[in-house]
């Protein structure tokens, strides 16, 4: 039986581009320690932060809210997570029960918003009425709902799921589409801009898609193992993934190195065009009129909905006692 290369106990994991064999509980240590690499040598989140962790029931965020929940107390920073109910069906009801279990297991505080109730649609209407595909919907209305929480509930930062492997097939697939505009987003973080928009951490920027998924299983955490029935199988992202899977078992630790190459070069990528402004309904992030979240909540609800989405955050951060005063409440 192979043994953990650290203590000698039967070893679970073996890394192969480390070659190293390690146990149940050097194997939560290693992912741990490459989040918390992450987040010091990237300057992600710092001692007294407040940061904002979006969940979605799935392995990836369980593995976030864990280590986040573990570094939190180490290096002294605050977590409070947020999963939207986007009304899929029997998928968001579920979904919905894994992060409640998680966070009430890690003893995070959690923001359910949901979609139907606040706005009174949920992703497939909002699909419907606005002639676009789900997904591309789900991924706005997402986006708007995660930044209009972390900017009411004045966090320093929001932090999201995306893996290597999640980043890896970008960078290819944009790569090969040449657009390189996607690619100057794939950094490790956005900064913040004041009143507007809050700035995006990704603390599993180095940790591979399997090193999640192992995670949440030995450290026993709840997570929902299916995925949203509206997901859009793109053939190229399912082939690069193949390709990049294939590459690096001939060559163990490509995917790593190529996240670590893509984190110091991204800023020399063109950033989109188009001015960074304010949209006139809800005065959040725009590139110009209107923000995507208001003119598809006014095509499909008859009235831009950015203004709702603020005001119930507002209002669910004075009840839980977070807004400005959380620093001290949490601490
Ligand atoms: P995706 O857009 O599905 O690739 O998800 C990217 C990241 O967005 C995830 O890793 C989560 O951090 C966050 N996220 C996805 N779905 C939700 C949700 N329903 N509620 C809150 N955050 C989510
Ligand atoms: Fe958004 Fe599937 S999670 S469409
Ligand atoms: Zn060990
Ligand atoms: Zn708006």
């Amino acid at each position: 039986m192979a043994r953990c290369s650290v203590c000698g106990a039967p070893a679970v994991a073996y890394i192969r581009y480390q070659r190293r064999y390690l146990c149940r509980d050097h194997y939560l240590e290693f992912v741990e320690s490459k989040v918390e690499r992450a987040i010091m040598r990237h300057r992600l989140v710092g001692k007294g932060d407040r940061v904002l962790a979006a969940v979605s029931g799935g392995k990836d965020s369980s593995t976030l809210l864990a280590v986040l929940s573990r570094l939190s107390r180490r290096i002294g920073f605050h977590v409070v997570a947020l999963y939207i109910h986007l009304g899929i069906y029997e998928y968001s009801e579920k979904s919905r029960e894994a992060s409640i279990r998680l966070a009430s297991q890690l003893d995070v505080p959690l923001i359910v918003f949901d979609l139907n109730e606040v706005l009174g649609a949920g992703i497939p209407e909002l699909a419907k009425a606005s002639k676009r595909p789900p997904c591309s919907v789900c991924g706005m209305v997402k986006r708007y709902v995660i930044n209009a929480a972390a900017v009411e509930l004045g966090v320093d930062a929001v932090a999201l799921g995306h893996n290597a492997d999640d980043i890896a097939v970008y960078n290819l697939k944009s790569f090969l589409n040449q657009d390189l505009e996607a690619i100057s987003k794939l950094g490790v973080k956005t900064e913040s801009i004041p009143g507007v928009a809050v700035g995006r951490v990704r603390p599993l920027y180095y940790v591979y898609e399997k090193e999640s998924f192992l995670y949440s299983l030995l450290a026993g955490l709840p997570f929902l193992h299916e995925e949203c029935p509206f997901v859009e199988r793109r053939q190229m992202e399912v082939e690069l993934k193949e390709t990049v899977n294939q590459l690096e078992d001939k060559r163990p630790g490509l995917k790593l190195q190529m996240v670590s190459k893509l984190a110091k070069r991204v800023e020399d990528y063109p950033k989109p065009k188009g001015s960074i402004g304010r949209c006139p309904s809800c005065g959040l992030l725009s590139s110009g009129g209107e923000c995507s979240f208001c003119r598809v909540t006014r095509r499909a609800l008859g009235r831009p909905m950015g203004p709702v989405v603020r005001e119930w955050f507002r209002r669910r951060a004075q009840e839980l006692g977070l807004g400005a005063s959380w620093r001290s409440s949490l601490s």
